[in-house]
């Protein structure tokens, strides 16, 4: 078969959270593993991936942390480059949507639809935060969905029911950052006229579909959207965080996230081209109609990927210049649930990408995630299952076949390949089934059917062992060598096409394996055939998976769904005071020198506190956590200026910092021996 060009891109995360196990099975291991076959099957393939570093999704968590959008784009650009390498996803180029390539191909999209006046300039009314004088565009507002009724629905986009709307359509609309019903206020945008493209766009998916077959749950969103009807989409927001709208008195505008975003794939193969020191290279894939492009992503992106997208490239393509191609697969999945919910970071529930490959290698991780791919329908990681995967399938079927030979082979053979002889029924079976794996396993990864394939490869491993057992080298080895050497030969064959199979799946773990046949990868179709010739010395092997412990597995699930942490929703949020508000509080260092129950309370102490140069009398609401004894001594910190108030009649002249838990234990703020009393705190 002929060698394909490929263009591959997963959906660029945005930049504002960790990856965590549902991202990793919705649009990123499934793609790897398609990109890494492709590449053992030599075809030429570029895979693309980065960040996706605009979009309110990024200013509102940086509004929420009071940090600036740049503090949260740099954190989590680098804590999920980490969290891919780990996982072992084979990018070309992880890039970022704010360099300035990127900003300069957004830019160049937006002029060209410009100047041939295909935008529609609109002044229309907007949802506006007075109380924090601003516009709320997309996520800054929630609301209820027009369509199905679904309370806490996001400005542009229902999750529940999936339908697409402008934002002054939601139903009791509140303001996200303040909490306030929005006013409306003019403002202007530029539209781009997707309701032109609707007929066009048809065409595209259904002769798309009919060639290169999408999945059915992909089609049916595409009709649904059809059937409603395309309607123009603004093209710019009124954001300062972004790409901006490189127009005359077009301040404070930038993009809509969504029509820069899918360009990142483009400009993001813009920089791999300058890294590889070929400027060109990314026009012999966008630009070339025998590219083959194919995005993968999870159901949530299907409309800007199957619609916006190709109509914006269309709309470039109608200029005559440059054709760009448009996606000949969008297989996108349905979503990964944790332990039957919903990953949700405030209820604690899922765990990310990182944490998980702090503690696990990646390959029990790909294993159990590709195995279990919500590829037609949403599935669940459950812990137990995971530990199952791995104990009962990764070590007891494969690691052991492999292991078992290894072991035989170095006792008996002297760790050399053994000679093929006379071949039984059963070896001919055998190698026979080698030979059709490859193209069984091929036919399933190019229709992405890739849990499907992942099943067969493991059910090859189980074919293996019951081969090795129904062949008795046991036995054979003192009855009839030659019958032994050959089962051991054919073993070892298996192996070796094992190691290819599973390499796109777990690719650290076939790396080993390689490693212990001291041979290397011969390319997918070849893999199938006997390649390891008689005689071939092999290396010691090494344990490939380390099983899992009950009492490993009952840890994670203890854990779950304890928060730790409270999230911003939790926290009390006070409005913002100036520097100088702050400062009106004197917070002092001061250490307990006396204490005492007060009278018929429960709850009250009676302190003496020493501030350096004065001693002051504070009743503090501490006597069910701390005895007098033990806090006498201890250095705190206490609001020196509170105005002194009475408690059980008696005066208490400030008050002790101490935070406290959801079950009322409390902590001081304490701090060390070596800080002078009356030491300002600021
Ligand atoms: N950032 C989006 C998300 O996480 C996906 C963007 S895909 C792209 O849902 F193509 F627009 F980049
Ligand atoms: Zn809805």
């Amino acid at each position: 078969m002929n060698k394909e060009k490929i263009i591959v891109t997963s959906a660029l995360p945005y930049a504002n959270g960790p990856i965590h196990l549902g991202h990793l099975s919705g649009a990123y291991l499934p793609a790897d593993i398609y990109v890494r076959y492709k590449r053992l099957k030599g075809d030429d393939i570029l895979y693309i991936c980065g960040s996706d570093e605009h979009g309110v999704p990024i200013t509102i968590t940086a509004d929420k942390e009071n940090v600036k959008p740049q503090d949260i784009i740099d954190r989590f650009h680098s804590i999920n480059k980490e969290s891919f390498e780990k996982f072992g996803m084979s990018f070309d180029i992880y890039s970022r949507t704010s360099l300035p390539e990127h900003h300069e191909t957004a830019k160049e999209f937006f002029l060209e639809y410009f100047n041939r006046g295909l935008l529609k300039e609109k002044k229309t009314l907007q949802f506006y935060d007075e109380s924090k004088s601003m516009f709320l565009p997309d996520r800054y507002v929630e609301g209820t969905c027009p369509k199905c009724g679904n309370e806490g629905a996001r400005s542009d986009e229902c999750e529940n029911c999936g339908a697409l709307y402008e934002q002054t359509e939601l139903v009791n609309p509140v303001s996200k950052i303040s909490g306030n019903r929005p006013i409306l206020k003019e403002t202007t945008h530029w539209y781009f006229p997707l309701s032109e493209f609707q007929s066009r766009l048809e065409k595209y998916v259904n002769e798309t579909n009919e060639k290169y077959g999408w999945k059915e749950t992909v089609l049916q969103y595409c009709r649904s959207w059809f059937n409603e009807g395309l309607k123009d989409r603004a093209y710019t927001r009124d954001l300062d965080w972004g790409v901006k709208v490189p127009l005359d008195g077009a301040d404070g505008k930038v993009f809509y996230v969504w029509f820069e975003a899918v360009l990142g794939y483009i400009s993001a193969t813009k920089e791999l081209s300058k890294l590889r020191g070929n400027e060109n290279l990314w026009k012999e894939y966008w630009q070339n109609p025998d590219t083959k492009y194919v995005a993968f992503i999870g159901k949530d992106n299907i409309v800007f990927h199957t619609i916006i997208f190709p109509a914006m490239l269309m709309a470039w393509n109608d200029a005559g210049k440059e054709q760009y191609i448009l996606p000949q697969n969008v297989p996108a999945n349905e979503f990964l649930n944790f332990e039957g919910k919903k990953f949700s970071k405030s209820r604690n529930w899922g765990i990310d990408a990182i944490d998980f490959l702090k503690e696990f290698p990646a390959d029990p991780l790909r294993y159990t995630l590709a195995a279990n791919l919500p590829e037609n329908r949403d599935t669940d990681f459950y812990w137990k299952e995971f530990q199952a995967r791995n104990n009962n399938e990764l070590a007891d079927i494969l690691g052991n076949f492999i292991n078992r030979t290894f072991t035989f082979v170095h006792k008996h053979f002297d760790g050399v390949v053994p000679q093929k002889f006379e071949l039984e029924q059963r070896d001919i079976e055998m190698i026979e089934l080698l030979n059709q794996y490859p193209e069984k396993i091929a036919d399933y990864l190019e229709r992405y059917k890739i849990k499907d394939a992942v099943t067969e490869i493991m059910n090859l491993a189980r074919t293996a062992n019951k081969y090795f057992n129904d062949s008795e080298p046991w036995k054979s080895v003192k009855t009839n060598r030659e019958k032994c050497s050959t089962s051991l030969n054919i073993s070892l064959q298996t192996i070796y096409t094992l190691a290819e199979l599973f390499s796109p799946i777990i690719p650290f773990s076939s790396e080993k394996i390689f490693k212990m046949l001291n041979s290397n990868f011969v390319g997918w179709n070849e893999s199938g055939k006997e390649n390891l010739r008689e005689g071939h010395k092999l290396n010691i092997p090494e344990i490939l998976f380390v099983k899992i412990e009950d009492s490993v597995i009952e840890e994670k699930m203890k854990n779950l769904g304890s928060t730790s942490e409270l999230t911003a929703k939790e926290k009390e949020v006070l409005p913002q005071i100036t520097y100088e508000d702050f400062m009106k509080t004197q917070l002092c260092v001061a250490k307990i020198i006396e204490a005492e129950k007060v009278n018929k309370s429960e709850k009250l102490l009676k302190l003496k506190v020493d501030l350096g140069d004065e001693q002051r009398q504070i009743i503090a609401g501490i006597a069910k956590a701390f005895s007098p004894e033990e806090i006498i001594g201890k250095k705190v910190i206490v609001v020196a200026n509170l105005k002194p108030a009475k408690l059980m009649g008696l005066e208490s002249q400030g008050m002790i910092l101490a935070v406290e838990n959801e079950s009322g234990s409390l902590n001081l703020l304490e701090v060390d021996n070596n800080i002078s009393l009356g030491t300002r705190a600021k």
